[in-house]
């Protein structure tokens, strides 16, 4: 091939590159929602739409920050309207809840709740649900984890799993062999953090199924022996209720430490002594 050919040639495949980089930096994964969003709350809800809104397709990247826990989460670039009123009837991904309006994303985030990527902008990574990403969303009951983290009142409509979770630990008497919160005997491993326990760290014996969090303690918790034939963990028989509100409360013990402002006022601990007053 002569020098010229290759010359051509290259130049058009740079060409192509560069053409492909910029339809997609013109057309990046979050615009069609924002878009589907904007479309639907025209017609939904046009009288609340400012006139300078009306024409608005889309309103770009969004971000809300957890100063304390330094997070920066993407979440609202998809999903706008979940903490916006006027959302009340919208399809799911952008529908208003109560939970969100009792957690301002100012303060809160998205992530402490859900967990995910907030930084992400793709689907699978921001959901923390492609290969080498950690915290995968809680999906469907096992989202009742998350308000564990900082409610330690019970929330019987909101998350009766967690709570039923909670009254099982202590009727089957698992602190007779693990510690939490410094009390119970070490037999077993401290579940201090346990559910934040990355799949890489559970013990899989040979068992070549999915492997995520959930499932891992959920299948354990109906067998203790399903994965390490000589686990010396008891049997206690759990029924599927049972085993999932377990499931729930061990999520809910995750590693982060909560800035005490982020706690509701009946969870704080009391102050300390040299907290003064
Ligand atoms: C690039 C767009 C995009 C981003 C960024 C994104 N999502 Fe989603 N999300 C979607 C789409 C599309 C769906 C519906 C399909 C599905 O469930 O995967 C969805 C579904 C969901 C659902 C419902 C899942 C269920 O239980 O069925 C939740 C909850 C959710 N997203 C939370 C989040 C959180 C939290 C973040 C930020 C960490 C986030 N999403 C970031 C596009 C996005
Ligand atoms: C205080 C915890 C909490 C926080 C913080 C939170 N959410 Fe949620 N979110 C929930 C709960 C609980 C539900 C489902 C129950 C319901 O419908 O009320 C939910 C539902 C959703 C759904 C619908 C899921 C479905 O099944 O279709 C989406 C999407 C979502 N949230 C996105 C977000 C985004 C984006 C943020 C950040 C701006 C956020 N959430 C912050 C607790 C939270
Ligand atoms: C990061 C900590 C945190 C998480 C996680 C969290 N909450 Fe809250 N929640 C708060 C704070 C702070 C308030 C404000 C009220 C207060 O200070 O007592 C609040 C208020 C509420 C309220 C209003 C009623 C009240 O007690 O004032 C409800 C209901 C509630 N949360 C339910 C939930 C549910 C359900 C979840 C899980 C999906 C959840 N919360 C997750 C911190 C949290
Ligand atoms: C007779 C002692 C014993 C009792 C009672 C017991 N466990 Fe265990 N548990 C163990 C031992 C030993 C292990 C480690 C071996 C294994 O993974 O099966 C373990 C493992 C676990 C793990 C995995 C922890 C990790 O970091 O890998 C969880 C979660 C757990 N137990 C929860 C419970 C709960 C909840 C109860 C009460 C319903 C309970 N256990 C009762 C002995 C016990």
């Amino acid at each position: 091939m002569s020098f010229q050919k290759v010359f051509i040639l290259s130049s058009i495949a740079l060409l192509a590159i560069s053409v492909a980089w910029v339809v997609r930096e013109l057309n990046p994964p979050w615009l069609r929602y924002q878009e589907a969003y904007h479309d639907w709350l025209r017609a939904a809800a046009p009288e609340t739409t400012p006139a300078s809104l009306q024409a608005q397709r889309f309103s770009g990247l969004q971000q809300v920050g957890v100063q304390a826990l330094r997070r920066l989460d993407r979440c609202t670039t998809c999903h706008p309207g979940v903490a916006d009123p006027r959302a009340k009837e919208a399809p799911p991904m952008f529908r208003f809840r109560p939970v969100h309006a009792q957690h301002p994303m100012e303060k809160f985030g998205c992530t402490l709740c859900h967990r995910g990527q907030g930084r992400a902008t793709e689907v699978p990574e921001a959901h923390g649900e492609a290969p080498f990403w950690d915290e995968p969303l809680l999906r469907g009951v096992y989202l009742q984890a998350a308000c564990g983290q900082c409610h330690r009142e019970p929330l019987p409509t909101q998350a009766p799993l967690l709570e039923e979770g909670r009254q099982l630990f202590e009727v089957y008497g698992c602190r007779n062999c693990h510690r939490l919160d410094g009390r119970g005997r070490q037999v077993g491993p401290d579940l201090a953090g346990v559910g934040s326990k990355a799949p890489e760290d559970l013990m899989w014996g040979d068992d070549t199924g999915p492997r995520t969090l959930p499932i891992w303690l959920l299948r354990h918790f109906k067998d203790p022996r399903t994965f390490q034939p000589n686990s010396p963990m008891t049997d206690f028989r759990l029924n599927d209720a049972q085993a999932t509100a377990l499931t729930i409360y061990m999520l809910s013990l995750t590693k982060l430490e909560m800035p005490r402002a982020l706690l509701p006022s009946r969870s704080r601990p009391a102050p300390q002594p040299e907290e003064g007053a």
